[in-house]
């Protein structure tokens, strides 16, 4: 069904009409004609996204068995499954575009598909979970609440609710940063730490700068993103710094000072040529974190194999009633 949408594609004069309809705020869903640049953007933004929240989920579970408490356990717990039903929704929404989950985790697993390169960085600590909520997950909503907004029906619908859970998620990160921040004074070293080393990394979370966006310009055109990506990371700075303030942690950018006149803070950038490489794969964790879902994969088959067998035997047997 979807594959005969994908042949039938709108290009050329037809695109005027598209983006009428995308002007007019009229969602798109998966049954409606679309340019086939449309479709091919969104799969690989919603696959994207699909792997960052499954990938997500390895820095985190890493510290499952570690927690101080039961109480942090169980939250632990709870949000690493909670990324499983983001990268669930998301993989859903990514098949209604006519690409099956298999075919996207096999471009994850060979390198064609990226995930967010922010889950290539080590967690060290016990505060890292903390800067990872407050941090990371700040970054995600950032970045994803006004998604819920965007032009295909199924990605925005998607986006409700992982909003929601995205927001428990910083919450529960910034208890983390709190209990550490007014801990003793060795916690108060390690949050400041971890922030030390979730700073920059988050702020790429958003992407190069708009000059170096390859997509930004078109699919804001599509609403497939809703804003740049220079803006959103200044949001997020602007948002972040007085929580970090509030903390007693001093945010590791020496350039870091308000700006009057433009109401936000002016920051340093990330280093780009840290970003580019860690995308290219040559980041702290790259190979573990793929060499993690690769084995999840090839595990896994045998169950795929009896759901898939077990599927089947019911179709027969529904059949022959
Ligand atoms: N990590 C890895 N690759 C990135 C990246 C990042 N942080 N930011 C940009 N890139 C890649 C792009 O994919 C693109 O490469 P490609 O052409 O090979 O796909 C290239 O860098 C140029 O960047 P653009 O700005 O042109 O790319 P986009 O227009 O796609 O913008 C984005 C990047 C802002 C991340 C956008 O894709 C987006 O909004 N995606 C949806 C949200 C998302 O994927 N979030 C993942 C965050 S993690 C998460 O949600 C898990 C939660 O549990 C915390």
């Amino acid at each position: 069904m979807y594959a005969q949408n994908i042949e039938t594609d709108q290009t050329g004069a037809d695109d005027a009409a598209f983006q009428a309809r995308i002007d007019a705020g009229i969602k798109v869903e998966p049954k409606d004609p679309m340019p086939a640049g449309y479709r091919k953007t969104l799969i690989r933004q919603i696959g994207q996204h699909a792997h960052s929240e499954v990938v997500g989920q390895l820095p985190e579970g890493n510290w499952i068995t570690r927690a101080p408490s039961l109480e942090r356990k169980l939250i632990l717990l709870a949000k690493v499954q909670d990324e499983a039903g983001h990268g669930l929704y998301l993989y859903c929404a990514c098949e209604t575009l006519g690409i099956s989950r298999d075919e996207l985790t096999e471009k994850l697993l060979s390198g064609e598909m990226k995930y967010s390169s922010i889950f290539n960085y080590p967690t060290l600590t016990w505060a890292d979970m903390g800067a990872v909520g407050w941090l990371v997950d700040g970054a995600a909503i950032m970045n994803q609440v006004p998604l819920q907004r965007c032009s295909y029906g199924p990605y925005s619908r998607a986006m409700v609710r992982i909003c929601k859970e995205e927001s428990f998620h910083q919450r529960q990160g910034y208890s983390i940063m709190m209990n550490m921040a007014f801990g003793t004074p060795e916690q108060k070293e390690m949050a400041q730490d971890a922030l030390n080393r979730f700073w920059y990394p988050s702020l790429m979370m958003f992407g190069p700068s708009d000059k170096d966006s390859v997509h930004s310009a078109q699919s804001m055109r599509w609403k497939i993103k809703m804003n740049g990506n220079d803006e959103l990371r200044q949001k997020f700075v602007n948002e972040t710094v007085p929580q970090a303030d509030y903390l007693g942690l001093k945010v590791p950018d020496d350039k870091l000072q308000w700006n009057e006149a433009k109401q936000g803070y002016d920051f340093s950038e990330p280093d780009w040529n840290e970003f580019y490489q860690v995308v290219k794969g040559n980041g702290p964790c790259n190979r573990e974190r793929l060499e993690a879902r690769r084995e999840a994969w090839e595990g896994g088959q045998w169950f795929r194999d009896g759901l898939m067998a077990y599927a089947a035997k019911e179709t027969r047997r529904r059949a022959a009633a």
